[in-house]
């Protein structure tokens, strides 16, 4: 009592002296004190958080709780926000439920009469990524040619930083196809020209180090009209052969295959004769094969793989001829002044004769023609003609190339690859194929009018090295 006595004599003394010594006053045993300490808090969307306000001596007075910067949420015990999802705990502290982005800022608890008596707390709202594909089936269909946007929308606390992989024909890639922009954050890719490459599936990834990565998946087509490749583009064949050709095509959607008689209208059938086989391999690939038996003189000429799908159509065409299959020339022996070519000749009909074209190599000379007969022992009927060839007089250390071509009752086949070679050479198994100009390739040219093979042998300027035809074997023995 008398304690008390004294300080109220003193406050009066002080308030009469005109110093302002009340806030010291204040800091005496029963005037009120706020406990908690401010905090800084980082909360996952969904959670409940707990925001302390305990105020010693706080007797009358009443809490206020503020989300700043004006939202009165509790007066003493009154929720003046009537916001469900807040709660006042033990009468003091506040508790937010499910909590979400729309929760975070400051929360101030002030005691009432004494604004400068407050706590403050801060909630940091994290949220876990969250992606969806745009289109939302992530589903995204363009013909080839046309621009293409794909995007990921992504949200999340802090902003989740997005990559992407791509997935072409099984193949997984961490790194985009050429020709595709990321904008908008990464968050979109943009397609100037959609090509084929670009077809496939795409994942977003966004991370914020809240949760779990997430991720979506959009899935590119790219519609193109058929592209065909054939093979063998030509075949040898005569009575009573077998062919087979392959047609590949690559569309999407995939394609249907016919295969028919150049210039008809109607698909070739299946019959104990021609037989049809279709492979489709998702989702492009579109394999188409026939097979030719028993071929009769009427079957020889060219066939068309025709593939049809909704965006176009293409043709791709093939040969049966009964001209002999183009020759591979090798090296047997050489000395230092010649070099033994050899060849076999694969022909249904016998070979009659062949024609040789030599020169230097990457030299403007004029090529040399050497035609070589066939004796008629070698006539006899054989699928195979083996044939060799001296060729003399070379200069040592000199290049030369050299190709061959082979008669037989259908005309001229198409030249052999080209031969380089050099006298005092090792012999060499396998032709050497060189980019050089081949005279025979220039189609507007009938090589088989004579009036052409007679210009061509130079016959009337003297030759640049002698030319000698030594032997000719049969080709049972390459068998
Ligand atoms: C509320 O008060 C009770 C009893 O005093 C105490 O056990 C409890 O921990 C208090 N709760 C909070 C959230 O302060
Ligand atoms: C909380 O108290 C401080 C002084 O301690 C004061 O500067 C501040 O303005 C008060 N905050 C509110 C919201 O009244
Ligand atoms: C993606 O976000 C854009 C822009 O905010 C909006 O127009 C579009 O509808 C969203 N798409 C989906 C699938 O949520
Ligand atoms: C090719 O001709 C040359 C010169 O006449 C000769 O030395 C060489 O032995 C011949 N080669 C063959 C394989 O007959």
């Amino acid at each position: 009592m008398l304690l008390t006595e004294r300080r109220v004599l003193l406050r009066a003394l002080l308030l009469l002296l005109g110093l302002k010594t009340v806030a010291t006053e204040e800091t005496s045993d029963d005037s009120p004190r706020m406990l908690s300490t401010p905090s800084n808090l980082n909360v996952i969307e969904g959670a409940t958080v707990l925001l302390p306000c305990n105020v010693l001596n706080i007797e009358r007075k009443v809490r206020i709780w503020k989300h700043l910067p004006s939202r009165i949420l509790f007066s003493g015990s009154i929720s003046v926000s009537r916001d469900s999802q807040i709660h006042l705990v033990n009468g003091s502290a506040l508790r937010i439920d499910a909590i979400t982005p729309r929760y975070a800022g400051e929360y101030v608890c002030l005691v009432s009469h004494h604004p400068a008596l407050n706590v403050t707390h801060r909630i940091h709202v994290l949220v876990p990524p969250s992606v969806q594909p745009d289109p939302s089936n992530g589903k995204v269909i363009i013909r080839k040619g046309n621009p293409a946007t794909l995007a990921c929308n992504v949200s999340g606390i802090p902003q989740p930083v997005v990559t992407w992989t791509h997935e072409h024909e099984g193949i997984q890639s961490a790194s985009l196809p050429s020709g595709v922009r990321q904008v908008l954050g990464g968050t979109q890719l943009q397609i100037a020209s959609a090509d084929v490459h670009h077809a496939g599936s795409y994942r977003c990834t966004a991370e914020n180090d809240v949760g779990e990565p997430s991720s979506a998946v959009l899935v590119l087509t790219v519609l193109y009209a058929p592209e065909l490749i054939v093979s063998p583009e030509w075949n040898h064949g005569d009575e009573g052969a077998t062919v087979e050709f392959m047609c590949t095509c690559h569309s999407a959607p995939p394609s249907h295959i016919l295969w028919m008689r150049t210039g008809q209208e109607t698909p070739l059938q299946a019959s104990d004769r021609v037989k049809l086989k279709h492979k489709l391999t998702p989702p492009t690939t579109t394999e188409a094969w026939i097979k030719l038996q028993r071929l009769r003189k009427e079957d020889l000429g060219s066939y068309t793989c025709l593939a049809k799908n909704s965006v176009g159509q293409s043709t791709k065409t093939v040969e049966i001829s009964g001209l002999a299959e183009p020759v591979q020339l090798r090296g047997d022996q050489s000395s230092d002044s010649s070099f033994l070519l050899m060849w076999t000749a694969k022909s249904y009909s016998p070979i009659i004769e062949y024609q040789l074209k030599i020169r230097r190599y990457k030299s403007d000379d004029e090529w040399t023609d050497v035609m070589i007969p066939v004796s008629e022992e070698s006539l006899q009927q054989s699928l195979f003609f083996s044939h060799s060839y001296n060729v003399t007089g070379l200069e040592p250390g000199t290049r030369y190339e050299a190709v061959l071509q082979a008669h037989n009752d259908f005309g001229w086949n198409r030249p052999s690859e080209t031969l380089l070679f050099s006298a005092g050479d090792p012999p060499t198994t396998e032709p050497v194929v060189s980019s050089t100009y081949l005279p025979f390739y220039d189609a507007d040219l009938d090589i088989t009018d004579p009036t052409y093979l007679k210009q061509g042998s130079s016959a009337s300027t003297p030759l640049p090295f002698q030319l000698v035809h030594i032997l000719f074997l049969i080709g049972l023995s390459l068998l």
